[in-house]
């Protein structure tokens, strides 16, 4: 792991489980663990989880938000107060009918950025950095579902406050995986570089929350909008720190992960054109010339749905997660003590030949109704249980709707056929910019 482990650990486990199986232990830096990889362990690991599941602590952003006297948010909160905060959030974000009030919001802010796309293109329709204008899209779009608040990001001056918001989430990620591995109280006790840059990274974050709200909250108090900070703020008593908390950890979650997913996807797409023009039909015989995507036309559309679960099975944007057992616990005909960290390994899932088979293609088609046959314990994506992702109903409404918008608009191509290697960084990241180019059609 310290000679650049870190940044492999899920090719590290993938090798792993192809060694030892479906179950092994591991000391990973300051604490052991136990890998699973295999859908019926993972099932039946799940079906007996307890009322309040625990995640490995993040110690880091947990020891920030106590130095800065920070409220902490449904990634970091445990036990019944994080029941208390996830039932507040959870009809407004889980329930499909309610998200689907979502995609007018979201569809404007796709239009934008089809504008600020083809800006960004140059005259062989390269964009320099695409990873980070999908960031804006993004982060347009969460604050726009969040807080009805526009930030600009996608016109041609864009706003350096919102900007630097995802430039901190980023920096933060890169320094949270060493702070995870080592002693995070020795690194403050020292006042180490990697806490300072850590620590200011989520000053950033929080200071950018707190603007969005407070702009939300005390300049446009009674507009009625339909966004999810107003509607919570109706229906709980949450006081103005626990908002900060928790919306701070929704914009990133919002931030980082969707336009990664739309990246990969992306790019996936760009290396098989057979797929992209099947996609294209679709939606060319779902939508008439000048119409609008929506939740009812994306019913329409089960190849395009299919890409996108292919696209995550094959470059999933998170690789794994994790519980840690309260009680001690029987994993796959071993006892495992109170206070075991389990990782579930998605990624050596969803690469194993056992589980799908051609696992390394691109093969859409496989999600397609006349050929699923998987468990569904051996993709999750978004995480299994009562502590899944909250932001899931939304992140696969916004990904469906945007990857209708540029296949509609665009013919995505490959600029090179060179590998492109993921590597882990909070979330997996490319090791270069990806090649691919985009013409209007
Ligand atoms: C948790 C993935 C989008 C907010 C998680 C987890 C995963 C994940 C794997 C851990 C689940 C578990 O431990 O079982 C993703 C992916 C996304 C995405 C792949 C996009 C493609 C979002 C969005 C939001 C969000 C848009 C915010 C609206 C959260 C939060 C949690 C979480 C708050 C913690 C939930 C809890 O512990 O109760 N996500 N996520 N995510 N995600 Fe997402």
């Amino acid at each position: 792991m310290w000679h650049g482990g870190l940044k492999n650990q899920h090719e590290i486990m993938f090798q792993n489980h192809k060694k030892y199986g479906k179950i092994f232990r591991m000391n990973l830096g300051t604490f052991k663990s136990v890998q699973i990889a295999d859908p019926a362990l993972v099932e039946s690991f799940f079906r007996s989880e307890s009322s309040y599941p625990k995640r490995l602590e993040i110690k880091p952003w947990k020891m920030y938000r106590d130095y800065r006297g920070e409220a902490y948010g449904l990634l970091t909160l445990e036990g019944q107060e994080w029941q208390t905060m996830r039932r507040a959030f959870q009809t407004k974000l889980m329930k499909p009918k309610e998200v689907a009030k979502l995609d007018v919001k979201i569809n404007e802010v796709m239009a934008d950025f089809v504008t600020s796309l083809g800006r960004a293109c140059d005259e062989n329709g390269c964009v320099d950095d695409i990873y980070f204008e999908l960031n804006k899209w993004s982060y347009e779009t969460i604050c726009s579902v969040l807080y009805n608040v526009r930030c600009g990001l996608l016109q041609e001056k864009c706003g350096e406050e919102a900007l630097l918001f995802i430039k901190s989430v980023k920096k933060m990620m890169q320094y949270l995986g060493p702070l995870m591995v080592t002693s995070v109280s020795l690194h403050r006790r020292l006042n180490t570089a990697q806490w300072q840059q850590h620590t200011q990274a989520w000053d950033n974050i929080f200071s950018t929350a707190k603007n969005c709200i407070s702009e939300r909250l005390e300049n446009q108090p009674d507009t009625g909008a339909e966004d999810i900070l107003s509607s919570v703020c109706q229906d709980s008593q949450l006081t103005r720190k626990e908002l900060c908390g928790i919306f701070s950890e929704l914009q990133i979650g919002g931030v980082e992960t969707t336009a990664n997913s739309l990246m990969w996807a992306i790019f996936n797409l760009s290396r098989n054109p057979c797929a992209q023009s099947k996609l294209h039909n679709e939606i060319q015989n779902a939508l008439h010339p000048g119409m609008f995507p929506s939740v009812k036309t994306l019913n329409k559309m089960p190849f395009l749905k299919s890409c996108l679960k292919e696209s995550m099975r094959l470059t999933p944007t998170i690789p794994f997660t994790s519980r840690t057992l309260e009680d001690d616990a029987s994993v796959g005909g071993y006892l495992l003590p109170e206070g075991t960290v389990v990782m579930i390994n998605f990624h050596s899932m969803t690469w194993n030949e056992d589980y799908f088979s051609d696992a390394k293609d691109f093969k859409p088609e496989r999600w397609m109704k006349e050929h699923q046959m998987s468990n569904p314990f051996a993709n999750t994506p978004f995480g299994i249980g009562k502590r899944m992702c909250i932001g899931r109903r939304l992140a696969e409404l916004q990904l469906q709707l945007a990857l209708c918008w540029l296949v509609q608009k665009f013919k995505i191509h490959a600029t090179d056929k060179l590998p492109v290697k993921a590597l882990f960084s909070g979330v997996m990241i490319p090791n270069r910019k990806i090649p691919v180019s985009f013409e209007k059609r």
